[in-house]
């Protein structure tokens, strides 16, 4: 395939294997193997998903120029160099542990690259740009390899980022996908609709993370039929840190058995930042989830969210019913 597209697909492949080659087998790989092992990831895993290494040392230009792939624009194009003033290619990817990124066919198509330990200015991880062969609204992480187990489930997960997919995936949980960051995109949504009935959202524990539920709660439920739920976690940990603080059997446990309905989860998560011991916090917290209550579309759900209120705060039914009603006015 001379095409653009075909070139630039067999450059990214070449590219992941020479990546992969590097940190399993090479001395300048080891720090980053070293990392990945102190991480919780073996060799299989690493191998199966074909994690690599890009070394600080610029060696992608001759390895290229070796495979005869080294045609400077379509390199310019790749999205794997930055140009110089003086016309000359850099390699984008300095000492970073590197994730291949696949399309639904599973062709690497960009790469993101996470550095080993923190440094001042640069992002955790930095991915390819934009490109024909990349559009990363409509890329999900481990789609490819999902499909087969989403489909047969009929459910999948949606984690926020690389390593919570790899943990999950090394507990059993193989239907995971992750939309690599907190902004979940219309696109996304419509390539996991195409592919299951139900979806849980796995956002890290933490408060960005909670906050970015509550937003994807908020794009998914005008936009699909999707039977939505959440997984929240634990002591404010992403997916990651819990399969290492409490190991990968918990894990696939807390999954199978912590899955929260759009209520129960808006139910826990109005309660951050007050005090419900205060009548004032009561009141604000009662409001917001009324207000959230008035735009789920199931009335026995509905129903189970006013008993709930009712019973959790000493309050007649009939009272939380009218200020609903209100609420449900004002949304049609
Ligand atoms: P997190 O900040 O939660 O990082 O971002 P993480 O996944 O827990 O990473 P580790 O465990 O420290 O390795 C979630 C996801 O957001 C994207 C990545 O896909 C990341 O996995 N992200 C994060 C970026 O694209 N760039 C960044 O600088 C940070
Ligand atoms: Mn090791
Ligand atoms: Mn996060
Ligand atoms: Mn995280
Ligand atoms: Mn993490």
């Amino acid at each position: 395939d001379r095409s653009e597209t075909g070139q630039l697909k067999r450059l990214y492949t070449q590219v992941s294997q020479l990546y992969h080659h590097i940190l399993v087998n090479t001395k300048l790989g080891q720090p980053a193997l070293d990392y990945l092992h102190q991480r919780g990831l073996d060799d299989e895993l690493i191998k199966e998903f074909q994690l690599g290494y890009a070394p600080a040392d610029e060696l992608l230009r001759a390895f290229l120029h070796e495979k005869k792939e080294d045609d400077y624009q379509l390199l310019r194009k790749s999205g794997l160099f930055s140009e110089r003033e003086t016309g000359n290619l850099a390699e984008r990817f300095n000492d970073r542990i590197m994730f291949p990124i696949r399309d639904q066919t599973g062709q690497v198509i960009a790469f993101s690259g996470r550095l080993l330990a923190k440094v001042p200015k640069l992002p955790k991880y930095l991915n390819s740009p934009e490109g024909p062969l990349f559009n990363k609204r409509k890329i999900l992480f481990n789609f490819d390899k999902a499909k087969k187990e989403i489909r047969h489930e009929g459910q999948v997960i949606l984690f926020e980022g690389f390593m919570d997919v790899l943990a999950a995936w090394r507990s059993g949980v193989k239907n995971g996908v992750a939309s690599m960051g907190t902004s979940l995109t219309s696109e996304q949504i419509y390539l996991l609709e195409q592919t299951a009935n139900k979806l849980f959202i796995c956002y890290d524990g933490d408060t960005p993370g909670q906050n970015a539920t509550k937003r994807a709660l908020e794009l998914i439920a005008p936009l699909s039929k999707f039977e939505i739920g959440v997984i929240s976690l634990p002591e404010k940990l992403d997916p990651d840190e819990f399969v290492n603080k409490y190991g990968t059997d918990k894990f696939k446990e807390f999954i199978a058995q912590n899955k929260q309905t759009e209520l129960e989860f808006y139910l826990e998560y109005f309660k951050q930042d007050r005090n419900l011991e205060k009548e004032n916090d009561q009141l604000s917290y009662i409001t917001d989830v009324l207000e959230r209550v008035a735009t789920v579309k199931d009335p026995v759900a509905r129903d189970l969210a006013l008993n709930r209120l009712a019973k959790d705060f000493g309050i007649e039914r009939v009272n939380l019913n009218s200020q609903l009603q209100s609420f449900i006015q004002q949304t049609q």
